[in-house]
Order: structure tokens, then sequence, then C-alpha cells
């Protein structure tokens, strides 16, 4: 594989997406010289007293945060240790549908039950934010909810009004955790909407990975809630690995420490910005007067008043252009972009983009895939499902599912263990599986068959 990597670094296709370095930073230091364990002098990730406590110390002063703990295994394992952090087994927890496998996976590890938001509409088949007064009304009718789970910003950018969202969960005596993997960026420049824990969240995680120079599997938990330092601290010596990568938090302390040029970044941002406002038939979105606050930094480019679909578009990026998106779905494609950018890589962008919007033509018909913006009925909670039976995914109609399913990328479930497979959930799974998305679920043998839950 790694001759095969290397190759493909070496060609010329060039990454709009994750990692953020985007493959362009020259340190020079080959990982093998930084890869060490606890010896004597080198501090310990559990319990962190020398270098790696000057790290989270400079992490927490760049997010204002109380604690800052350094994450090696993803924000994933930020999200379990979150969750177990401000939880009991059985408590209550409000969760916005649009947040990723890994709050789930923790729900149903915790034992919790889970009380579902369903965020607002941004477009046919985008979440947008988790609308405040709605989220009010939800923690006064549970009232014994311990914790408010929400994501800001979405894989497409979006942030919720993380103030309003923590002064409710405040005057209602609940904890809120914003799963912000897709906002590490956020405190380098004023162009970027305000970080989760300036906002009054308790806690947040951030990937660095995904959006600032530093390599896979890097994050930050944050908190700014003193109460919270010491459960974190417990339930990521659950979580993360009694390995620690020192490659990967020498990589955190580069990212934190280096100057990075994010004016130069807004600027290539801009220009970009101001050539698509001529395109006809693609539209990059969410540039306009709008009511919640954007990353800027997202660049998500809708085909629906196109003739092709965002699985095509991407294919057509990848094979003339060599440009390589983050995520096509049926009517749009993400290019993420980062600080590590360079003006050839937007400039070649820039190019693509006007001349296939200029070789589109209007559609036929209506080219868009419409989502699904309600609840699915819940029979059980994800951890009372154990019984289980194979069927054939076509017959599942009524059925509960014992297994999530899920859009990857991003994973958001479409529909989660416990819940009933209805027609529309059905008809969304197969309107996706047939446009070409990956619609995924833990079993191989799926969309052919799914594992379901016997009453
Ligand atoms: C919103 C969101 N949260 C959490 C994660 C998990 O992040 P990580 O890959 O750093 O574990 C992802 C991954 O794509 C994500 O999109």
């Amino acid at each position: 594989m790694k001759d095969e990597i290397l190759a493909y670094a070496q060609g010329e296709a060039y990454p709009f997406h994750m990692p953020g370095h985007k493959r362009n930073i020259k340190d020079g230091v080959f990982p093998y010289q930084l890869d060490l364990t606890e010896i004597d002098g080198f501090d310990n990730l559990h319990h962190p007293e020398g270098y790696i406590k000057q790290i989270e110390d400079k992490a927490a002063e760049i997010y204002r945060a109380k604690r800052a703990f350094l994450l090696v295994n993803g924000a994933t394992c930020g999200i379990l240790a979150a969750i177990k952090a401000a939880t009991m087994r059985g408590d209550k927890v409000i969760i916005a549908r649009n947040c990723h496998t890994s709050v789930f996976h923790a729900v149903e590890l915790l034992g919790l039950k889970p009380e579902f938001i369903m965020p607002e509409r941004a477009a046919s088949d985008i979440f947008g934010c988790v609308n405040p007064v709605k989220l009010e009304k939800l923690l006064s009718d549970n009232p014994d909810a311990k914790l408010v789970v929400i994501t800001s910003p979405t894989y497409e950018g979006i942030c919720s009004d993380v103030d309003s969202i923590a002064g409710i969960c405040r005057e209602k005596g609940v904890k809120l955790f914003v799963d912000e993997a897709h906002g590490a960026h956020f405190p380098f420049h004023d162009d970027f909407p305000n970080s989760a824990i300036c906002c009054g969240a308790d806690i947040s995680v951030v990937s660095l990975h995904k959006t600032m120079p530093a390599m896979t599997q890097t994050a930050l938990l944050l908190t700014g809630d003193s109460e919270v330092i010491q459960p974190l601290q417990t339930a990521l010596s659950i979580f993360q690995t009694s390995s620690p990568s020192y490659v990967l938090m020498s990589s955190i302390e580069t990212c934190l420490t280096t100057k990075w040029d994010f004016d130069s970044y807004i600027k290539r941002i801009r220009k970009l910005e101001a050539a698509a406002a001529d395109m006809k038939r693609l539209k990059l979105l969410f540039r306009d007067k709008r009511d919640f606050s954007y990353d800027i930094g997202k660049l998500v480019i809708s085909t629906q008043k196109a003739d092709i679909g965002g699985i095509e578009f991407a294919k057509i990026l990848r094979k003339k252009y060599k440009i390589e998106v983050e995520m096509a779905a049926y009517g749009y494609i993400i290019a993420m972009t980062s600080v590590c950018d360079t003006n050839e890589g937007f400039e070649r962008l820039i190019r693509a983009l006007l001349e296939i919007d200029s070789s589109c033509k209007a559609p036929d018909g209506k080219n868009e895939l419409e989502s699904v913006f309600s609840l699915p009925e819940r029979r059980l909670f994800p951890f009372e499902v154990v019984a289980t039976r194979t069927i054939q995914f076509c017959d599942a109609q009524g059925f509960v599912t014992a297994e999530d399913i899920f859009a990857y990328p991003p994973g958001i479930p479409i529909i989660v263990k416990g819940e009933v497979l209805s027609p529309e959930i059905i008809g969304l799974v197969n309107r996706l599986y047939k446009n070409g998305v990956n619609v995924i679920s833990s079993e191989a043998s799926f969309p052919g068959s799914i594992l379901v839950a016997d009453l």
C-alpha cells in the first residue's frame, strides 16, 4: 500500500478533502524518529504533567477552554468520552438527529435513552441548524434529560446558534456537548464562526485532522466546565489507546504552535466565491444572506439546477481536472479547503467549476432527492435490541431494524436500531443506493438483507 500511496501523492491529483494538511507540509522529520513510548521525561497522555500538558495548555488557550485533552483516536473517542462523562446508564439524552454515528454508538454502549431533535432543513437533502425554540420545548417536555448533543458545524458547514442553545441548556440545568469536529479552524480567523466553548458549550470536540494541518486521527476534547474535567479524564482512560502515538501528539503540537497564513487562505476562498457567483447552473451554497452562521471553508456546490448529479460532477472533477473532493451526494458535492491549500489548487478548482458550469444544461425534470426529515417510529431503545434475524431488505417494511443504516460519508444514520422500517425510509435507502450514494450498515450483506429485531 505504501508505495501506491506515495505514487499517488506524487501524481497530479489535488486533494479537496481531509486531512487538512493536504500533504503539503514539508517538515522533513521522518515519522519513525518521533515514534516513542512513555519513557522517562516524555510525559504520559493519561496523566500529563510535562510536554503533553504544555500542548494541552496551548490548546486550552487557543479554544478558550478550562481544559483541553489531546486525542489520538479521532474525535470519535472524544465523543464517546464526553457522553460517558456527562451521563449515567439509563439517563435520558437529547440528540440532534444529524449527529455522527459515534454519538449513536455512545448512546447504545452507555445504555442511554435518546430523544431526538430533527434539525431544520437547509436544502432538500441537507440538514440545517437545531432550532433553539424547538429545543427549549423538547427540554420542557423532558425535564429529566441530562445532556444535549448537537453537531455544529455540520459536515456541510452549517452552524447552529450555540449561544442561544447554551443559554437554554444552562437555564434548564442540562449540559451541552457540541460535536465541533469540523470546526477546529474556527479560532484562527475572524471570518469563521465563533467556536462552541466561547459560545457557552460545556464540552466540545474538534477534529484537528479534518480542517487543520494535523495528521489523521488527531483531535481535541475541550471543556469550559470545571465540573466535568475529572469525569472526562476518567472516561478518556477507557476510550483512548493505552499506547498513544507520539507521532500524532507531535503533529498536534506543530499544528497548534505554527503561525499559519490564514489571511492568504481567506483571500483564496473569497476569490473563488467571486468567480463562482458567475455560474449559471452550479451553485456554491450558503453564500447569500442567511439566518445561520456558516463556515466559508466548506465549499458545498449544488447540481440541482444542472443536468448532472453530484456523483457525476465528482467523477468529472476527478477524471478531467484531477481534483478529488471530500464527498459526492445525490445533488451536491463538498470540497474541503484548509490553510494548507495552494493558489494552484484553488485556480484549478475555479477553472473546473466555470468550465463544467458552462457545459451544463438545465435538467430535464426535478433534479433533487428529497431526504426524510421526520423521525421514524421507535419501538425499542438501541440498547434493548437483542434478538435478531436476517431478512431480505425488500421485505423489511414494518420490521424493527437491528442495525443503524447511514450514508457514508458523513455517517449520519438514516434509521437507528430499534426504529421501524417505514416505506419512506426503505424508499430513501433504495433511491440513494440506486443513485450511487454509499449507503451502509454494520452488516456486510446490506442492502441485500438486513438484521431485524424480534419484539
Ligand atoms: C460530525 C462528525 N463528528 C465526528 C466525526 C468523527 O471524527 P474522527 O474521524 O476524528 O473520529 C466525524 C467524522 O467524519 C464527523 O463528520
